[in-house]
């Protein structure tokens, strides 16, 4: 974030930071959203960094805040509509597959049974997804029907929607792609220890060549949900095979910085600045 900030002033813009929780909205007197004592509506743009978990109606109402902001001309980076289809896998899921580009196959129901038949269906081998962003946390994989029981009926408890994907065998990595105004800014393969491949996690990233159809996938991928800005994560099955496993409207590029040459905070900033002058 101060990285962020730092090439925003670097280049002459005022940056401020505001937390999306401490929003509060006026309508009909004073009309705006305020942070603190600061209206955002004076803003040009915004650029949505995080949005922490909470309730439906916290969700919602922050989630509305951006809409309304984008309404009276804010500049939204990435437009709210971006960030609602990014946070959710199943949304981003099935924009993906409607416009045919290649993902695991996937279930999402609300109902055990459902859930169940799906595991079946799936060759008994599924990756369990929070349906929400989680840095490669509460994921498993199940693999037997009695686990497959035991973790279904706990989610039931707990009012979840099982997003269940099949496993696609693969060696312990997978390609983030950081996706810019429709061009490949910068890639990184990242390397776990395990099946899962998150930097959160301690997988190591390293520098990569994209080869063309990886690239392509990519652009097509950010294209397809409408981003400005996307990390990409594809993966490519042990025999070959490539697919786009989520898409990323809130992208962090920690570990790419450390292995690629871009300043990615700059491209940003440059891009976001010229988006502005091209609206004035
Ligand atoms: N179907 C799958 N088959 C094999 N490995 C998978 C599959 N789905 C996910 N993985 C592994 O788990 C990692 C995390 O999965 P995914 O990117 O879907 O969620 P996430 O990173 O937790 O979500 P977010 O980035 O929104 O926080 C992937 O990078 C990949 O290494
Ligand atoms: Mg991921």
């Amino acid at each position: 974030m101060q990285k962020l900030a730092g090439a925003f002033r670097e280049r002459g813009a005022e940056v401020g930071t505001y937390r999306i929780t401490a929003l509060t909205a006026r309508e009909g007197r004073r009309q705006g959203l305020y942070c603190r004592n600061q209206t955002l509506d004076d803003c040009h743009a915004l650029l949505v960094r995080t949005i922490p978990g909470g309730s439906l109606e916290q969700i919602i109402f922050r989630m509305d805040a951006l809409h309304c902001l984008e309404k009276r001309g804010v500049y939204l980076f990435n437009p709210p509509k971006v960030v609602e289809r990014t946070v959710d896998k199943y949304y981003t899921t099935s924009l993906l597959a409607t416009a045919g580009l290649p993902t695991p196959p996937t279930v999402v129901t609300e109902n055990y049974s459902e859930a169940m038949a799906a595991f079946a269906e799936l060759g008994e081998d599924v990756v369990v997804k929070p349906l929400f962003g989680s840095l490669g946390r509460g994921m498993v994989r199940v693999t037997d029907p009695d686990t497959a029981h035991r973790v279904f009926r706990a989610l039931d408890l707990g009012r979840y929607v099982y997003y269940l994907q099949q496993f696609v065998p693969h060696d312990n990595q997978d390609l983030r792609v950081f996706v810019l105004g429709g061009r490949v800014v910068g890639a990184m393969l990242r390397r776990g220890d395990s099946w899962k491949t998150n930097i959160a996690l301690g997988a190591r990233p390293q520098a990569v060549t994209l080869r063309p159809e990886e690239e392509e996938l990519a652009l097509e991928a950010a294209r397809v949900l409408g981003a400005a800005y996307a990390g990409v994560d594809l993966l490519r099955s042990r025999e070959g095979e490539l697919y786009v496993l989520e898409v990323n409207g809130i992208p962090g590029w920690q570990g790419l910085q450390e292995v690629c040459e871009v300043d990615v905070a700059g491209e940003i900033a440059d891009y976001v600045l010229k988006e502005l002058a091209g609206r004035r």
